[in-house]
């Protein structure tokens, strides 16, 4: 049932309009056999076999129908519907340029070569993050420096980046931890005075806001992920990364290896360039390309971010209504009139002081009550990585008092969703037990 006739769009490969011998024909296209392998993928058997395979059957027939009267995609990376979905983005971001990668360290990437970032400059991220916020710099020989944290928030601390920026600071990557914005204007105001770059990490915050600004959209580069651990997610991968500054342009390149579609050199289709970056430099683009098929899921799926944060919200609320009359707990923060978070993630703090142990043992005691894999950050400089590069874990531990005591004594975060209702009244139920056990000293 091959149909290499198939027009292909979008690409300058499959302009070949009415040609008798198309050049899209080199490629593959999707069989309905390819599209049965993907609902087999996503939708696995229940418990009845039986009334499964009936009903597999009942789709196969469909997916037969159809591609005789339509036709499978043909165009699947970089299409119209990557297209469709950075327009539907930047418009829900209210910013000028996005564009759909790989995943939100791609992101970061193309924005940190934007910044010129090289050997010899320093980045500063929070101590508390994942490892993605703080990979790229020591790939290129840059320098991370870690900021300390907010005890109230655990994010990035604006004071602490002010008593670490330095002449070599080329950029600060602010992480809305949890989907909870950082406190964005004095990062910001630092950045401003030393023209420094400040690349959002949005990984958790795709539809927060902060004093009315979505986060991501503040800095002047944001980068947000969908994988598949995210409130939205592009069918496991995908990131977007996105800028009002003037570098939105040369987007496409950054993300496909410099091609230049609206060049050509001398008997070729196009030219290939190098990236203009901030200080007059020039950079080489790597290729981060996404695919139609992630993009469909991801507008599939940004239909219900409103009702899915809704849900998030409103469990946060309630869990903060049951923590906060408990001694030892600290409930996570909740919206403000300035900040509106994603609720990706639930922030619960302990006091040591009050419990009379500290997280470390209230973890094992949820484990053991049944609440468990809990999600959590360490600071990074414990990873072997940066030892292995040479970095100064105790000395950097010691400038991080904030971030070693989070870690080590009061937080951790729980989940919100997808649980059922009486998942998070359990939770909530043991979490409190775990306290009330505690300061019993039982
Ligand atoms: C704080 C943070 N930053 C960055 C990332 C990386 O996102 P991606 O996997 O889309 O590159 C993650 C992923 O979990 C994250 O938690």
């Amino acid at each position: 049932m091959a149909d290499t006739g198939q027009e292909k769009k979008s690409d300058f490969r499959y302009a070949t309009g009415d040609a008798r011998v198309p050049w899209a024909a080199i490629g593959e296209h999707v069989w309905h056999e390819d599209l049965m392998g993907l609902v087999r993928l996503l939708v696995k058997p229940g418990g009845d076999e039986q009334a499964f395979q009936g009903a597999m059957t009942g789709v196969e027939e469909a997916l037969q129908e159809l591609c005789a009267c339509g036709r499978p995609a043909a165009k699947l990376s970089l299409g119209d519907t990557v297209k469709a979905l950075e327009e539907e983005v930047a418009a829900f971001l209210g910013c000028k340029y996005a564009c759909f990668v790989t995943n939100a360290t791609a992101g970061f990437q193309i924005a940190h070569q934007f910044a010129d970032l090289g050997p010899g400059d320093e980045v500063i991220l929070p101590a508390i993050t994942f490892i993605a916020t703080g990979i790229y710099p020591p790939l290129v020989g840059a320098k991370v420096i870690f900021a300390d944290i907010d005890p109230r928030t655990v994010n990035m601390d604006p004071e602490d980046v002010a008593r670490k920026v330095t002449d070599r600071t080329k950029v600060i990557m602010p992480v809305h931890i949890g989907g909870y914005p950082v406190d964005m204007d004095p990062i910001m105001e630092i950045a401003a005075e030393r023209d420094i770059t400040v690349i959002e990490d949005a990984a958790h915050a795709f539809g927060g806001r902060y004093k009315g600004r979505m986060t991501g959209t503040i800095g002047h580069f944001g980068s947000f992920s969908f994988h598949e651990v995210k409130n939205i997610t592009a069918f496991g991968e995908g990131g977007i990364v996105c800028t009002d500054t003037q570098f939105g342009e040369y987007f496409n390149q950054a993300r496909f290896c410099g091609v230049d579609m609206s060049r050509q050199i001398e008997n070729w289709l196009y030219d290939v360039v190098a990236l203009p970056t901030k200080t007059g430099g020039l950079q080489v683009p790597g290729n981060h390309s996404s695919t139609e098929i992630q993009a469909a899921c991801l507008l599939g799926q940004l239909k219900r971010l409103e009702e899915i944060i809704r849900v998030r919200r409103e469990r946060a609320e309630y869990l903060a209504e049951r923590f906060e009359s408990v001694p030892g707990l600290v409930p996570a923060p909740l919206n403000t009139d300035e900040i509106e978070s994603t609720f990706h993630l639930y922030l619960l703090q302990v006091e040591p002081e009050v419990l009379g142990g500290d997280i470390r043992e209230f973890k094992q005691r949820l484990t053991d009550k049944g609440v468990t894999n809990i999600p959590h950050f360490a600071p990074l400089y414990h990873f072997t990585l940066y030892k292995q590069l040479g970095y100064d874990t105790a000395a950097i531990a010691q400038s991080c008092p904030n971030a070693e005591d989070a870690f080590w004594h009061r937080f951790t975060h729980l989940p919100l969703y997808p649980l059922a209702d009486e998942q998070v009244e359990l939770m909530a139920d043991l979490v409190i037990e775990a306290a009330e056990e505690m300061r019993a000293g039982r």
